[in-house]
C-alpha cells in the first residue's frame, strides 16, 4: 500500500541564505513553515564578519517572530583572527565559520585568498572543535568551472585535513562523486550538506532546449553520474550526509539578466521536494534522518522536539511569489509535487 502521509520529526536546513532588510518576511517565513533550525549564511553585504554583526543579523531575523531558530555563521576573511573565532565560540549563537574561497559565489569578493591565510583562525577552530562550512571551488580563471570542485578537493581539502586532521567541517552543497566520495572515506568529522536541486537535476536540465536562469546555482548542476552518486550518497544512509538547501534567493530581474545571479530559491517546498525526490528514488524511508537527525548529530545539537506531516496531496508550486514589492521564481516553479506539508 502507499504511503499516504508523513510524520517526521521537524527537519532542520543545515545551509540557508535569508538575505537582509524587507525580504526577511519572505524569507524566513518560507523557511520556518517547515524547518525547526537553518544554519544562516553569512555572505550579506557587507558581510558578517564580526560576532556584534551577526548578533545584530539575527536580531532582525528573530524579530520576524516566526519559530526559526537562526543558527548563525561568521565569513571568514583574510583577516580573521583566532580571538574572532574565540569571540564568536564564546558567544553561543555564532555556531560555525564559513569559507568562501575569494570569487568563488555570491559576495565572496571579500573571502579568503589563500588557504594559509586563515590558519590560525582554522588551528583555533579545530582546538575549540567549531565546525568549518566549505565552499568547496577553487577560482582560478584557468579552471574549468565544471571542474572546480574535484579541484578544490585535490589542492585544498586534502592538504587542509592533512595540516588539521581534528578540524570538523561541513564541506557544503555538494555536486560530484568526487566530494561523495571523499566524506565517504574521510572520518565522522566531516560531513556534507546536499540540495534538492542536485539530487533532482543534472547540466542538461540547465541547458538543454534553452538556457534555465531559475535552475543556476552555484556549484553549478554537474553531468548525470554525478548527480546520481549524490543520489546513491543519500540512499546509502551514511549519517554525515544531511539536509541543506542552499536555498539563495534573488529577484527575477537579478536571475533573467544579462548576467544572472546564481542560486535557487527552494524554501517555499523543500522538504516536499525532497519527500518527492527519495520516494522517486524508493527511499523515503530514509528522509527522517536526512532531514531531522543527521545534521543535528554532527552539529551536536539535540533533535526537535516538533514533528511535521505531510501528506499525499497534489499541489502546484506557484509560479512566482512577491519579494518585498519585487518578484521571484521559487524553483520549480509551476511543478506539480504529491506531497504537501499539512499546516
Ligand atoms: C549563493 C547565494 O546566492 O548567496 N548562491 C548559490 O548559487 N548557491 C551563494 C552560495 O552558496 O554559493
Ligand atoms: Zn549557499
Amino acid at each position: 500500500m502507499t504511503v499516504q502521509s508523513l510524520t517526521l520529526v521537524q527537519p532542520d536546513d543545515w545551509h540557508l541564505h535569508l538575505r537582509d532588510g524587507s525580504v526577511l518576511s519572505r524569507t524566513v517565513q518560507d523557511s520556518a513553515r517547515q524547518f525547526g533550525r537553518a544554519i544562516i549564511m553569512p555572505n550579506l553585504t557587507p558581510p558578517v564578519t564580526t560576532t556584534a554583526m551577526a548578533r545584530e543579523y539575527k536580531a532582525r531575523l528573530d524579530a520576524q517572530n516566526t519559530s526559526l531558530q537562526a543558527l548563525m555563521t561568521l565569513y571568514l576573511t583574510d583577516h580573521t583572527s583566532a580571538e574572532d573565532i574565540r569571540q564568536a565560540h564564546a558567544s553561543g549563537i555564532v555556531l560555525a565559520a564559513k569559507l568562501y574561497p575569494a570569487g568563488a559565489t555570491t559576495n565572496s569578493a571579500a573571502g579568503v585568498t589563500a588557504m594559509e591565510k586563515v590558519y590560525e583562525a582554522i588551528a583555533t577552530m579545530e582546538a575549540i572543535g567549531m565546525p568549518l562550512l566549505l565552499h568547496g571551488e577553487i577560482t582560478h580563471d584557468n579552471v574549468d568551472i565544471f571542474d572546480r570542485e574535484k579541484g578544490f578537493i585535490d589542492t585544498q581539502l586534502i592538504p587542509l585535513l592533512d595540516r588539521f586532521p581534528g578540524l570538523r567541517l561541513v564541506f557544503e552543497h555538494i555536486t560530484t562523486q568526487q566530494a561523495a566520495e571523499f566524506v565517504q572515506q574521510a572520518g565522522a568529522n566531516v560531513g556534507a550538506t546536499i540540495t534538492p536541486q542536485h539530487l533532482m537535476y543534472n547540466r542538461n536540465h540547465l541547458l538543454v532546449g534553452g538556457i534555465k536562469p531559475h535552475l543556476y546555482c552555484l556549484p553549478v548542476l554537474k553531468r548525470n553520474i554525478h548527480q546520481q552518486a549524490l543520489q546513491d550518497a543519500v540512499a546509502s544512509g551514511n549519517p554525515r550526509f544531511f539536509l541543506g538547501t542552499d536555498s539563495a534567493p534573488h529577484a527575477l530581474g537579478a536571475k533573467q539578466s544579462a548576467c544572472g545571479c546564481a542560486g535557487c530559491y527552494s524554501s517555499p517546498a523543500a522538504i516536499e521536494l525532497y519527500a518527492q525526490t527519495f520516494e522517486e528514488l524508493g527511499i523515503l524511508d530514509k528522509l527522517e534522518a536526512f532531514a531531522s537527525f543527521n545534521g543535528a548529530n554532527f552539529y551536536g545539537l539535540p533533535y526537535n522536539k516538533k514533528t511535521i506531516t505531510l501528506v499525499r496531496e497534489d499541489w502546484q508550486i506557484p509560479h512566482s511569489l512577491d519579494y518585498a514589492g519585487d518578484i521571484i521564481i521559487p524553483l520549480a516553479a509551476g511543478e506539480t509535487l504529491r506531497w504537501k506539508q499539512k499546516v
